[in-house]
């Protein structure tokens, strides 16, 4: 395993002290994901079942011997666990980088508490580094990408994608998000879009950041 591998494997170790046994559990998706469903996998809580924000999630789930149910029969869902790919002092974070940011949306926006997994990279003062994941639908790109534009960003048409949703992503270059809130509600008032990658209104509720130094927790 890589350095930032072990750090990926410590804070998915550390979220796993937030699963309620008894509870359906919330998974995301992408490489901190992964290890934190091995983690699952070894420890093997009791738990009803998990709700998947991807097919690659619900896969990896499933082999390792976990049924997956749907949102909507899981009832109300209690902690979600997932990674981000950028994340400020607020919990403010920038998601989507693997794609699947909205049915995390969804999921995070449905959990009572949300743990979000990172290695101490993914740490910003300002979130807008990491281009910013724009899900749309298909006829709306060239017209949401202007509008993008006039918000100061440089979209590009995600190459060779399609979301489990199917639809195409923009990911959005050299944007100032000085204020995260105002930029997720003026991205998500643009007609065509269907999720943007910043979870502002919906930030997480425990960050766990991995360090060379150890695990820190964040709330
Ligand atoms: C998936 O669409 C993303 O939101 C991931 O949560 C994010 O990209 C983090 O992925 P890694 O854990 O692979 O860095």
């Amino acid at each position: 395993m890589s350095k930032q591998d072990d750090l990926k494997r410590a804070a998915a170790e550390a979220a796993f002290d937030y699963v309620r046994e008894g509870e359906y559990l919330g998974v995301g998706t992408g490489s901190t994901v992964n290890h934190f469903i091995d983690v699952l996998a070894e420890r093997a809580p009791e738990i009803p079942g998990c709700v998947s924000s991807s097919k690659a999630t619900t896969e990896k789930l499933r082999a390792a011997g976990f049924d997956v149910v749907d949102l909507n029969s899981a009832g109300a869902l209690g902690v979600y666990v997932d990674g981000a790919d950028e994340a400020n002092a607020h919990l403010e974070l920038i998601k989507g980088g693997g794609g699947a940011l909205t049915r995390e949306k969804i999921i995070a926006g449905a959990a009572r508490t949300f743990v979000c997994m990172v290695d101490a990279s993914k740490r910003v003062d300002l979130l807008g580094r990491f281009p910013l994941p724009v899900e749309v639908i298909e006829m709306a790109r060239s017209s949401v990408a202007r509008s993008l534009v006039k918000l100061g960003g440089e979209p590009e048409l995600r190459p060779g994608f399609v979301s489990d949703n199917g639809h195409p992503i923009l990911d959005v270059h050299n944007l100032e998000i000085l204020n995260p809130i105002e930029m997720e509600d003026a991205i998500n008032a643009l007609p065509g879009v269907v999720t943007v990658g910043l979870f502002a209104r919906r930030p997480a509720d425990v960050l766990i950041v991995g360090d060379a130094g150890g695990v820190e927790t964040v709330k």
